[in-house]
């Protein structure tokens, strides 16, 4: 049986780290969470990352708006953060209510203040010079921390990346080409994927299908990241369908794997971003 790699102990040490961090900053950090409407998914992934940021002792404000926000109203909340000194990071929940540009709205956010990693800035920085230099996208970065932790060699081997949204597959391709891996990024239109999943020692799955990911997929030996949290009733699936532990010699588990990480690196771009710019 594969070992599975949590992410709460990972994600408490990130936690400690920051609270010592906070300690010896004479102001304290400040996020501001947009959100637009009222899609449930994202009502409660906004009450998370809010309620961990007190927790954390940041302040976190929720900027709740009605779903038929218009565009310039919500460019203008933007414009009002990035112009206030006290506001250390902005993140808009994504996925915005159909009418709005969004790629309009991640460029609106100031990029030093950008805690998603989203903006054409940071992901320039991130491709050209490398993560840790701009601000990076928290569910690869959490992924990466998640990997050194458990000691995972990436260097000069085999990544496969299944997705290729910006706010997964991509930066993560980007992530693991500058830990020396080889990396390749398949999706919806790849052809023959288990060929290419089965060369893999490092398997990165960000695709939101329950159990697409079959053993007959998976190097024995791999080291399997099940990013996909899909809800199916009451429960939440992965993509790694549950046989895979039986040929990876590693996997995250679906809950409890990749999941903690990501809010805790959005509090760490949060500190990392009110550091830089208050000096
Ligand atoms: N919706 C799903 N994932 C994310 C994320 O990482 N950031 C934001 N802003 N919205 C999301």
């Amino acid at each position: 049986m594969a070992e599975l790699l949590y992410g709460e102990p990972v994600a408490e040490a990130v936690y400690a780290e920051l609270a010592r961090r906070l300690a010896a900053l004479p102001y304290t950090p400040s996020l501001h969470v947009v959100r637009v409407g009222e899609d449930p998914a994202s009502v409660a992934y906004v009450r998370l990352k809010a309620k961990r940021a007190r927790r954390l002792g940041l302040l976190s404000t929720v900027h709740a708006l009605p779903e038929d926000t218009g565009e310039a109203e919500l460019l203008d909340l933007i414009g009002e953060l990035n112009a206030d000194p006290e506001v250390d990071g902005i993140l808009v929940q994504l996925p915005l209510p159909p009418g709005i540009d969004t790629a309009r709205v991640l460029e609106a956010i100031h990029p030093d203040k950008d805690v998603d990693g989203f903006h054409p800035v940071n992901v320039g920085r991130l491709w050209s010079r490398g993560p840790g230099v701009g601000l990076d996208p928290c569910t690869p970065a959490g992924i990466m921390r998640m990997l050194a932790h458990y000691r995972i060699p990436l260097e000069g081997r085999r990544a496969v990346v299944v997705g290729r949204s910006n706010i997964v597959g991509k930066p993560m391709a980007a992530m693991l080409l500058f830990a020396n891996a080889t990396v390749t990024v398949a999706h919806s239109r790849t052809r023959d994927l288990a060929a290419l999943t089965r060369e893999a020692e490092i398997l990165v799955s960000a695709v939101g299908r329950p159990g697409y990911l079959k053993p007959s997929m998976v190097r024995p030996g791999a080291v399997v990241v099940d990013v996909g949290i899909t809800r199916v009733g009451t429960r939440l699936l992965g993509d790694a369908d549950p046989g895979v532990a039986e040929v990876a010699a590693a996997v995250t588990p679906v809950p409890g794997g990749v999941g903690p990480m990501t809010v805790a690196m959005l509090l760490a771009n949060t500190v990392r971003a009110a550091e830089r710019r208050r000096g």
